[in-house]
């Protein structure tokens, strides 16, 4: 098991890679009681140290490798796009420190499972940043129907499209740098069924591919032997509420706004319908309670988080290869390790 960090100092940050949802994310990391970014590293030095300055690092570094050997660095946030995750993260566990890895963590369930079960071998923390599953309504979903709020669980219905534009250079459409809306947008909506109703026993999956290679949209029906079923579906391509619904025997839950990030939840069951607020509080991504986990698993000594435990994210690592198998998309370099 990790050591625990000690209670009485701040849990210090490296950040690899400082792109967009690097900076979303750091500007939630010092809003973090506790939680401080300490150094951050970039292909390119000049922009390392401009992103070290918004977030208050004291140190920045023209490399990856720089920032991994940091010996003041407690956990490093691996915020890369897709393809550069696996070789990253196995080398921030070589140098033996914690690791929160941006979904999806590997780009196929084997690349996956080696970086998580590397990890444990190493007595490191490791976890992906799902942060759909640390979010305070999702949870409050999870305890609604585990107390039977809207009887038994039937389907699941979840949606995330973008309507981004075609181009071949967005990572989003880019197939050699993991582009795909099953690995950028499905895998929330894969993630949300999967934790209202478990592993499917069949899927069926339809979709579209762009000129790049990469999946522009996907639809998958899943079911089950007693009848449940969800219905998922993302698109790089076409814009969408981004609404998840959980339907019950007797009652449903919906997400109001995005479900991946809740504004409120719509509990309908038989007493009636109530709306509950967001908690998480203003001037803040969302990010907070993700951080406030792992700030938690680390003190602890935990080796991975309950709310994201490694064999769910394989698992929908695993649902995300078979629906890419469907559509024929493959990524460089995957033969042999990949759907
Ligand atoms: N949790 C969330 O809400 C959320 C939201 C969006 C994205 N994501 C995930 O976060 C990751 C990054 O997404 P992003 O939108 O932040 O991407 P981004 O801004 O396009 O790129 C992030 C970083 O990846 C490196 N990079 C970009 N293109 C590269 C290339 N062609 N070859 C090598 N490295 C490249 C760069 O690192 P340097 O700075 O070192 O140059 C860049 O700053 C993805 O895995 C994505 O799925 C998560």
């Amino acid at each position: 098991m990790p050591v625990p960090l000690p209670l009485d100092r701040p849990i210090r940050w490296g950040i690899l890679g400082a792109g967009r949802i690097a900076a979303t994310v750091a500007y939630d990391i010092v809003r973090t009681d506790g939680n401080i970014v300490v150094a951050v590293g970039a292909r390119d030095g000049e922009r390392a140290a401009d992103f070290g300055n918004r977030f208050g690092a004291q140190r920045s570094y023209g490399s990856y490798d720089e920032l991994i050997a940091d010996d003041e660095v407690d956990v490093v946030y691996i915020a890369t796009t897709n393809p550069g995750h696996h070789e990253q993260a196995l080398s921030v566990i070589a140098a033996g420190k914690h690791l929160l890895i941006e979904k999806p963590v590997c780009l196929n369930a084997t690349d996956t499972a080696e970086v998580l079960d590397a990890a444990l071998a190493a007595d490191v923390f490791a976890m992906e940043a799902m942060w759909m599953r640390t979010n305070p309504l999702i949870r409050r979903a999870e305890h609604l129907v585990a107390d039977g709020a809207i009887g038994e669980v039937r389907g699941v219905r979840a949606e995330f499209g973008l309507g981004k534009a075609f181009d071949p250079t967005d990572r989003l459409y880019d197939l050699d740098n993991g582009g795909g809306a099953l690995l950028d947008l499905g895998v929330y909506c894969v993630t949300f069924a999967r934790l209202f109703l478990g592993e499917p026993d069949s899927v069926d999956t339809v979709g579209s591919v762009a000129s790049t290679g990469s999946d522009a949209t996907a639809a998958m029906q899943w079911r089950f032997g007693d009848g449940r079923e969800a219905q998922l579906w993302c698109s790089a391509e076409t814009a969408a509420p981004n609404r998840g619904l959980i339907q019950g025997s007797t009652g449903w839950i919906a997400t109001v706004g995005e479900f991946h990030r809740p504004r409120g939840l719509i509990v309908h069951h038989a007493g009636g319908e109530e709306v509950l607020p967001d908690p998480i509080p203003g001037g803040s991504h969302g990010y907070g309670p993700e951080i406030a986990e792992v700030d938690r698993c680390l003190r602890t000594g935990l080796a991975e988080s309950p709310l994201v435990p490694h064999a769910d994210t394989v698992a929908t690592m695993r649902l995300l290869d078979d629906a890419r198998r469907v559509l024929g998309v493959r990524y460089p370099g995957e033969a042999g390790t990949g759907p």
